[in-house]
């Protein structure tokens, strides 16, 4: 098989959110910038994020980035960062100004200023009451900002590659990353992006679980693509699921529901967050509200037939409202679950949404391993660990985390870059390396079927890594994902052509979600402890362990490496930039 190749200053893989805030960087530097998109940019899964993006603007009621960082650090259960928490918190109302500059519509107030909706663990004045921080285009946010950072790199002449499947980082010997392959769709033809500079932003992978509000693409492309070149994966046992999803669907019902005011009611029609959450209720943080969701659900007073999700009700709210604000909410409901929310509660259940963990990054997008700054790569937005979520991120976290750490990443490369970084000559053995893989796919016979293994591997997540996490079940786990990996590595292909073969593109997709799967079984079985979204049930609420959370002993990053499954643990980064410490304390709401 043969290759060709093409030389750019800079390289980024996806063009969602992070990917396109950091091209815009890059391109209007002056920078050649290629950017390599599964999908057309617009319809990258940012698309997707509804609710809004989180800065204390204020524009409705004091707020303060300081609050913001001591809600953030909070809903991490302290595993974040402080110094990248403080980055980021500080740098929001700045990112969304320009983004408003870029020609961001989002929904006004009277006054002409931002609108603004409370969201999920946002507190006013460290943690004492919900505040309006989520800057919201209506029910649309992400494909809003899409729409306007895709214009923005239009005219800086960012050069797009659309259809096309990263395929591996090239790194050379000195550890150094000097581009990626990547094959068209199309036509099966592979190109070595030869780069000075290669930025990873490829989204998560919340296609490993059987019920996900993730769209088909979030197959974890760089996640795999890292591992296979070495570097570690951060953090990878923790897993959002995020409150509501459409019971049987899986589609995404913005918290921004709740934020407008609507109540989760159980069988009974009672309220019951105010049992879990009697200060923040439903408006409490994502982890804490799914587990309640699920507790309602197991103790039998779920709803439907099979007592099985539970009522998300804005039938109180004035139908103008739900139009104005949440039109896209209306029609979800209408098309997946056939219930109209103006007149009728939805069903919803907690559905896997994003992940915490991802590339080890510094907050100025720098992938780092152990103090070690990889050379010639940098990573922004799902798929990065910078890391600001810890063990659970707040909801509208992500879009700031996509502007803030995106425009870091892009800005950090562009110094390097006219600092003189040049192309280093090509490291063809590690181009080999990918060929042999496509070559295997084209020429295995016998081997597993791509969909039956990937099932086996959703449903095996679902079932050995959800809400609630069980000993037995996570050792089991570990058993049976280490079994789908060794049908992976023999997946077979029964249309070898090359031109739109998406049979190919999928088995390609399955190597990379399978790293993720692994990494994530092995991180969750070995985390004796639970905190955030990582939730044991033998981890016990003591004095020295709130709520089952074991600060003595995993108050530590995790590092899962391809190599033999090894896992490496180092410190969280407690000191913050500029302000003292956020002590350690038991989380409520
Ligand atoms: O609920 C939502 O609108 C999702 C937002 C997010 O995940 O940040």
């Amino acid at each position: 098989m043969s290759y060709t190749v093409r030389k750019f200053d800079a390289v980024i893989v996806g063009a969602g959110g992070a990917g396109l805030r950091a091209a815009i960087q890059l391109s209007e530097a002056g920078l050649k910038t290629a950017v390599l998109s599964k999908v057309f940019p617009t319809r990258s899964h940012t698309v997707a994020a509804q609710g809004g993006v989180a800065a204390s603007l204020g524009n409705s009621e004091e707020d303060h980035w300081h609050w913001h960082m001591y809600d953030t650090v909070k809903g991490s259960d302290w595993l974040g960062d402080q110094d990248a928490i403080e980055f980021m918190c500080r740098k929001a109302n700045e990112v969304v100004v320009e983004l408003e500059h870029y020609g961001m519509p989002f929904d006004r107030l009277d006054n002409g200023k931002i609108y603004q909706r409370p969201f999920g663990g946002h507190m006013s004045n460290f943690g004492e009451k919900p505040v309006r921080r989520s800057c919201a285009a209506a029910d649309r946010t992400g494909h809003a900002m899409l729409h306007a950072m895709y214009q923005r790199n239009v005219k800086a002449n960012t050069q797009f590659f659309v259809e096309w499947q990263a395929l591996d980082l090239i790194r050379d010997e000195e550890g150094d990353v000097q581009g990626v392959t990547a094959m068209d769709m199309e036509t099966g033809d592979v190109v070595a992006f030869h780069a000075r500079a290669t930025l990873f932003a490829t989204g998560g992978a919340g296609r490993i679980f059987h019920s996900s509000t993730n769209a088909f693409i979030n197959t974890g492309d760089g996640l795999g693509m890292a591992a296979r070149a070495g570097i570690p994966l951060e953090d990878m046992e923790f897993w959002q699921f995020h409150p509501t999803g459409v019971a049987g669907a899986g589609v995404l019902i913005t918290e921004g529901v709740r934020g407008e005011g609507g109540i989760l009611r159980n069988s009974a029609g009672e309220r019951f967050m105010e049992r879990y959450a009697p200060n923040a209720k439903d408006l409490a943080s994502r982890d804490v509200v799914s587990r309640a969701m699920v507790t309602e659900i197991n103790e039998g007073r779920g709803c439907g037939h099979n007592k099985d999700y539970v009522l998300l009700d804005i039938t109180h709210l004035d139908p103008g409202t739900i139009m104005k604000r949440l039109p896209g909410i209306r029609e979800i409901g209408l098309q997946f679950a056939g219930v109209d929310c103006i007149k009728e509660p939805l069903p919803v259940v907690p559905t896997c949404h994003y992940q915490m963990g991802g590339i080890p990054t510094n907050y100025h997008g720098q992938v780092v391993v152990h103090d070690q700054v990889i050379n010639g790569f940098y990573a922004a937005g799902e798929c990065a660990c910078a890391s600001v979520h810890g063990a659970n991120r707040l909801g509208t976290n992500s879009l700031l985390d996509l502007l803030v750490f995106g425009k870091s990443a892009g800005e950090t490369a562009v110094a390097d870059l006219q600092q003189g970084r040049a192309h280093k000559p090509l490291h063809t053995a590690s181009i080999d390396k990918t060929l042999a893989r496509l070559d295997r796919l084209n020429t295995q016979k016998g081997g597993a079927n791509v969909h039956e293994a990937r099932l086996a591997m959703q449903r095996t997540m679902q079932k050995h890594a959800g809400v609630f996490r069980f000993d037995n079940l996570l050792k089991e786990g570990v058993a049976e994902i280490l079994k789908v990996s060794e049908d992976v590595a023999r997946t077979e292909i029964k249309d070898k052509s090359q031109v739109f073969n998406t049979a190919r593109v999928e088995a390609l997709e399955l190597d990379n979600l399978i790293e993720v799967a692994t990494a994530t079984m092995i991180s969750a079985e070995a985390r004796k402890e639970s905190r955030g979204a990582h939730v044991r049930d033998d981890a016990h609420d003591t004095a020295e362990t709130p709520n089952g959370r074991d600060d003595k002993n995993w108050l530590k990053h995790t590092l899962w490496y391809r190599e033999g499954n090894r896992l490496e643990y180092k410190p969280v980064q407690m000191k913050p930039l500029s302000v003292e410490t956020i002590e350690l304390k038991k989380r409520a709401y």
